[in-house]
């Protein structure tokens, strides 16, 4: 299911470095593999467009039959031309202003709401509206404690000991709650931080608080191993035990609720290499140091996260390894993407595969330097298209000076 190396130098030949590579049947693989494993039969996946919002990824995980969930209004109208309609389309920006929440609402996409400010004002302008509620699980895990989204220090989310209030602004603008949401972190590798997560929502969306659900949504968050021996989450047994949880609950809820899920990273991290030339190498007194022609506004999370992205030496797989600070071309001393990494001898010349790269990478870019996005390719069942082409110098100076020129 891996881009093998030679077909990676092809590309960046073809295509310039750097280059991002997304592999569209490792997206349909994953999608699939979480169909397969969460036994449950009403089961609705929304792609968490931020990941990775290229048209090209989402129109294939339009055409597999996902639905999205989304942050802006600039990503709804993508997500649309896209071919997702309003009813496949969750809205859970955070600290939402008047403005979105209108426009949003007119889009008919269904709002979910993450504060009683919010639901309070939502009530007044739109009574009897229709609307999904997220809570915080009061669970804090996560990869980094950047990326941790539960408990009481983040700013996500309805507490759970607020449900009470939570009723009464609904009865008083006879919202209808169709829909109750957690997200507890990104990269979670502790199952049992997962169960937590989707009892204590549970806890509290019995059909007395809830009458009107029509589904439950868990977020996302799911596990990607990055490191070469990092062990991969038994999926099977999680989706098992989710299955088995989720229909207890409907049991007592007294009727078979929707379960949604909203994966980015599990779905588009592994399509994704990022590939860099190295043009300057140093010798500092035994540390060596591989300079590359792209730098972190490019891929930021080594940096942001201290994330560890593993790297590969298309052009010598099975030279002697030697440790290297693999840098970019930006004037920042931070800017690396590894740290006396092992990998197998660098010349000058030499394209690197920075793998990993399809969940925010490209998403996080910008171009701080003045240095363009790399473009990107996408393969599909042997069809291999441009996805988006990189700006050139000019064309990125225009879209700067715009309509000030
Ligand atoms: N649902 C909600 C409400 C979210 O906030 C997120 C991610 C997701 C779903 C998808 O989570 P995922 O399955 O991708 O873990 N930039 C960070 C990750 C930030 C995640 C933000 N929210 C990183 O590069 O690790």
């Amino acid at each position: 299911m891996k881009i093998d190396s030679s077909q990676l130098i092809e590309l960046a030949q073809k295509f310039g470095t750097p280059l991002y590579v997304y592999n569209g049947d490792m997206i349909e693989k994953r999608y699939n593999d979480l169909l397969n494993h969460i036994t449950w039969p009403k089961l609705k996946i929304l792609y968490a467009m931020k990941a990775n919002y290229n048209p090209s990824v989402l129109k294939l995980i339009h055409q597999l039959g996902g639905s999205l969930d989304t942050v802006s209004p600039a990503e709804i109208i993508l997500g649309k031309k896209a071919g997702f309609t309003s009813g496949n389309i969750l809205y859970t920006a955070n600290n939402m202003t008047d403005s979105e929440v209108n426009d949003v609402h007119a889009s008919g996409v269904l709002l979910n709401i993450g504060s009683l400010s919010r639901l309070e004002k939502y009530g007044k302008r739109f009574p009897g509206s229709k609307v999904c509620l997220r809570f915080n699980p009061d669970v804090v895990a996560g990869a980094h404690k950047k990326i941790q989204t539960g408990g009481k220090l983040t700013k996500f989310g309805i507490l759970l000991e607020d449900v009470g209030v939570v009723k009464k602004i609904s009865e008083t603008y006879d919202l209808k709650i169709v829909g109750l949401h957690e997200h507890t972190g990104s990269g979670i590798d502790d199952t049992n931080a997962v169960y937590k997560s989707i009892h204590n929502l549970l806890s509290i969306a019995g059909h007395r608080n809830f009458p009107n659900l029509e589904f439950i949504d868990f977020g996302g968050g799911f596990q990607v191993p990055f490191e070469p021996d990092e062990e991969r989450i038994d999926y099977p047994k999680l989706g098992g035990e989710i299955g088995r949880i989720f229909k207890d609950y409907c049991v007592e809820y007294g009727k078979d609720l929707e379960m949604y899920f909203e994966p980015g990273k599990f779905i588009v991290a592994e399509s994704g290499y990022m590939l860099v030339t190295v043009n300057t190498l140093k010798d500092n007194r035994g540390r060596l140091i591989a300079g590359t022609d792209s730098g972190f506004p490019q891929l930021i999370r080594p940096m942001f996260y201290d994330a560890y992205h593993h790297i590969v030496n298309l052009s010598n797989v099975n030279g002697n390894e030697r440790n290297y600070d693999v840098c970019g071309n930006i004037c920042e001393t931070g800017d690396r993407f590894a740290e006396q990494r092992p990998i197998s001898e660098i010349r000058e010349g030499d394209i690197l595969s920075i793998e990993n790269a399809g969940a925010y990478c490209y998403a996080m870019g910008g171009v701080y330097n003045l240095r363009a996005m790399p473009a990107e390719v996408f393969i599909y069942k042997d069809d291999i298209k441009l996805a988006r082409k990189r700006l050139t110098n000019e064309e990125l100076v225009k879209n700067i000076i715009g309509e000030c020129e």
